[in-house]
């Protein structure tokens, strides 16, 4: 560890499951890093969906509090732990915690090496740290297991969120046919991304607009998985980001239908960085809050009126 690296920190923690109440910005001990980690010194780290369950219920009970929240940032390498060769002190780079792990909401975070990707020069903190989480369940539901392919017609289900505008970009990108269905309040900016057809679900019927797709992503859950299985082409595929489509009425259907759970992948989210440092996809930052205010993203988050990603900046 360097000389500037202090023993104690802030950490955006919860010590009971609950509301952004719960959510208080404490001192604990900068951890080191282990075989195969490095200590990144955190500018900035996003809030995500499975932050705000973690601290309502611990995805029912998978976590369990005290505990740090986070799962993505971007920083800077300040130390090396053993066994570690694919960074320098003083490295920027950003990622995120595997499915089991947390504690990127903090100054100071011990990463796994290979948890993390250089971030390019081009590509701002903040931006790199809104992207790993999200990015990847849009990349990974369009092509490791959407299997997307130039041609193909795909809808994503909540087009205007966090991952659906990602997804978009990356799909438009692949030289798909894009329909992308969310609330008015997304459909310009929809169709700036490129999107061909842009769909509200309050008010088009999304069925007869949309017609048969090879692919749907769902990134809003509940109804809208079941109604989603009935827009697909026979064999298509059904990629949903919440909850557990119903496979008995995807056989019926003759479709597939699969949940995913999104993972680190380094040459992937490089691959992204690539399209986001050349300017071909951006990210929708909504807005920045002090770690010291963690609890106050939170409160934003749950009024659902914030469009775009919300991201702690380091401030201490
Ligand atoms: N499995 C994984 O690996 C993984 C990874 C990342 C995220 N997720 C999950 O994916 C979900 C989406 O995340 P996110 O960050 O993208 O959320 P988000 O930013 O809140 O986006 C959701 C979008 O869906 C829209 N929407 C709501 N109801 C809809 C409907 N009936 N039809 C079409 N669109 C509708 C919302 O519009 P309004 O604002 O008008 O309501 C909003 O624009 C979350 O549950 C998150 O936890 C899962």
């Amino acid at each position: 560890m360097t000389d500037a690296v202090p023993t104690t920190m802030p950490a955006a923690r919860i010590h009971a499951f609950g509301g952004p109440e719960q959510v208080v910005v404490e001192a604990v001990p900068v951890p080191e890093a282990g075989v195969g980690e490095v200590l990144v010194r955190v500018t900035a780290a996003s809030l995500n969906g499975a932050d705000l369950e973690i601290r309502r219920s611990g995805f029912d009970g998978y976590f369990s509090p005290p505990l740090t929240l986070g799962i993505d940032l971007a920083g800077e390498v300040v130390a090396l732990g053993p066994e570690v060769d694919s960074f320098a002190v003083g490295d920027r780079v950003h990622g995120r915690r595997s499915a089991a792990a947390r504690g990127t909401h903090s100054a100071y975070a011990a990463m796994p090496a290979d948890e993390l990707t250089p971030t390019p020069a081009e590509l701002a903190q903040v931006s790199a740290a809104a992207v790993p989480v999200v990015g990847l369940a849009a990349w990974q539901s369009l092509f490791d297991v959407g299997r997307l392919e130039a041609g193909d017609r795909v809808l994503v289900q909540g087009a205007g969120g966090a991952v659906g505008h990602l997804a978009v970009q990356f799909a438009v990108y692949k030289g798909a046919h894009v329909i992308a269905v969310d609330g008015a309040h997304a459909a310009a900016r929809l169709e700036a991304l490129g999107a061909h057809q842009v769909l509200d679900f309050r008010t088009d019927d999304v069925p007869a607009a949309a017609g048969n797709v090879q692919l749907v992503v769902d990134t809003v859950g509940g109804p809208v998985t079941a109604a989603s299985l009935e827009l697909l082409a026979e064999g298509g595929r059904l990629v949903t980001l919440v909850g557990e489509p119903d496979q008995d009425a995807a056989a019926r259907r003759g479709v597939i239908a699969t949940t995913i759970d999104s993972w680190m992948d380094r040459h992937e989210l490089a691959r992204i960085d690539e399209l986001l440092a050349a300017g071909t996809v951006t990210v929708d930052v909504a807005t920045t809050v002090p770690l010291s205010q963690a609890r106050r993203a939170h409160e934003l988050a749950e009024t659902g009126e914030v469009a775009g990603k919300i991201v702690l900046e380091n401030d201490t």
